[in-house]
């Protein structure tokens, strides 16, 4: 994955983003060569119609900029069918970034708009596997991170937020479960070093065989597990329907032949049962039993896509709708738009957790400017707000469109400094955090288990 092909400027991966060297990353390419569509005016006014509400700032500006069949869920909804939202995080850290709350404040919107219920997962066991976490300690960071995504605003009548090794691993059976992992983990150790020797250019039937290895695990001992809600039967069919034919997860996730294919092999699992899974009403039998047919929507950024791409090829195969995508870009790191904001720099991110002066430090040294380099010149050429990383931000968390509006003029002639655009942004960021740390603050325990139990939501669809 490391190395480019020529073809391939540009990488956009679940693991990895990275645009051009030199560049931005070129989103008009990414919905050609990954085949969505994009959200356009129309849709835009149509959800503002069919909502009684004006768009959400995200929806004005193009940050969700790109969809599959969200026109699909649109018609449905018009014609009086509702359908329900699934998004999710990956808990490898303490603290989200701003760029995670950009999905989780535009679902919260979706679900108050159209007044549908919500799942969201926390891939907990993904992190245990691969950040080399104690089952406990992806268990502790889930809840974690759980109280930041409660404190975004949602409404627990309607949402069900559930970790993998709850969920899917079995509520009642925690001992089972974790005896099941310490089997599952040693078993995957032993496929870990047989992946890492095996590159991704052997024959396909090989390839298929080593995936076979990796999943026989999972059905049998989801048996084993009482209370396990994913059905074992989607899992089985998924693995039959994609793996039976020929290994397509090579094209679909980007990876080269020279790649390991203990890479190839992970994203099977989450795409398989993890990610996959939750696009569909019958992996939830205390929310949407008897609806089998309930559309699903999936707002996420658009790293995520290729694990849906997959999703939504077998769905009619297995008789349901293919679940519907909603995608934005990437909130940039504040070293420029050749990334997205990761957890994985922390001079690049700025955290739900950064108090009062990280966020003016952070900003002031490391937001990258499009001012020049004097003032005479700032006076004289203005600023490039194309490349500009705090008028960026200011693009997603301002949201007065008309005082953005006069900072891009102002600025952009030369008549604003790159000071006064920081200082404004420092502001609202700041504004945010606080916000955001006082809402988690008074998220208790309670609330958590509340919004993580197991039940019927009688009223989340009214
Ligand atoms: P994770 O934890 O990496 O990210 C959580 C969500 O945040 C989005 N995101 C961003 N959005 C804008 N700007 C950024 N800089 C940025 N960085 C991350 C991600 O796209 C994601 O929507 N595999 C997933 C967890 C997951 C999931 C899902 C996500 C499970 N099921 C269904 C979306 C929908 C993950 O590790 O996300
Ligand atoms: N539901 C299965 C079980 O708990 C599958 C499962 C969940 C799983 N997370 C996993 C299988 C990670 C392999 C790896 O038994």
């Amino acid at each position: 994955m490391e190395q480019k092909t020529q073809e391939e400027d540009q990488i956009v991966t679940p693991w990895e983003v990275a645009a051009e060297k030199g560049g931005k990353i070129d989103y008009d390419k990414l919905i050609d060569k990954f085949g969505c569509q994009r959200l356009d005016q129309s849709l835009i006014d149509r959800v503002a119609r069919l909502t009684g509400r004006p768009p959400h700032v995200f929806l004005r500006r193009g940050v969700f900029f790109a969809h599959r069949d969200f026109s699909d869920v649109l018609d449905a909804y018009e014609r009086g069918e509702k359908f329900y939202l699934y998004t999710g995080r990956g808990p490898s850290s303490e603290a989200l970034h701003l760029g995670h709350l950009v999905p989780f404040m535009f679902t919260k919107y979706l679900q108050d708009a159209f007044k549908v219920p919500l799942v969201i997962q926390l891939t907990d066991d993904e992190k245990c596997m691969w950040k080399n976490l104690t089952v406990e300690e992806s268990q502790r960071l889930a809840r974690e991170n759980a109280k930041d995504i409660i404190a975004c605003g949602f409404d627990v009548s309607r949402t069900f937020i559930f970790s993998d090794f709850d969920y899917v691993g079995g509520t009642e059976a925690s001992t089972c479960n974790l005896d099941y992992f310490s089997d599952v983990s040693i078993y995957f150790q032993e496929i870990f070093k047989m992946h890492t020797t095996i590159k991704c250019d052997m024959d396909p039937a090989g390839l298929w065989f080593c995936m076979v290895l990796l999943f026989e695990i999972s059905p049998v001992s989801c048996h084993t597990c009482a209370s396990s809600a994913f059905t074992v039967e989607i899992i089985v069919q998924f693995l039959l329907q994609e793996h039976g034919q020929d290994c397509k997860v090579v094209g679909i996730f980007g990876f080269s032949g020279e790649d390991h294919i203990g890479k190839v092999s992970f994203p099977p699992v989450q795409v398989d049962m993890l990610l996959a899974a939750p696009s569909f009403p019958s992996s939830f039998p205390h929310l949407f039993s008897g609806k089998d047919s309930l559309r699903c929507l999936i707002p996420c950024a658009i790293d995520q896509d290729p694990y849906f791409r997959m999703t939504r090829d077998v769905a009619p195969r297995l008789g349901y709708h293919k679940p519907a995508l909603i995608e934005s870009s990437f909130f940039p790191a504040l070293q420029g738009e050749t990334g997205k904001m990761s957890a994985s720099d922390p001079n690049s991110a700025i955290y739900v957790t950064d108090s009062a002066k990280d966020i003016k430090n952070k900003v002031n040294r490391y937001a990258f400017s499009g001012g020049q380099d004097s003032i005479e010149n700032h006076r004289k050429y203005g600023a490039n707000l194309e490349v500009d990383i705090p008028v960026k931000y200011l693009g997603f968390f301002l949201d007065d469109d008309a005082e953005l509006e006069h900072i891009r003029t102002e600025y952009g002639a030369g008549r604003m400094l790159t000071g006064e655009v920081k200082k404004r942004l420092i502001e609202v960021l700041t504004e945010l955090v606080e916000r955001h740390r006082r809402a988690r603050a008074a998220v208790t325990d309670e609330m958590v288990d509340a919004f993580m139990a197991v039940r019927p939501l009688p009223n989340m669809f009214s």
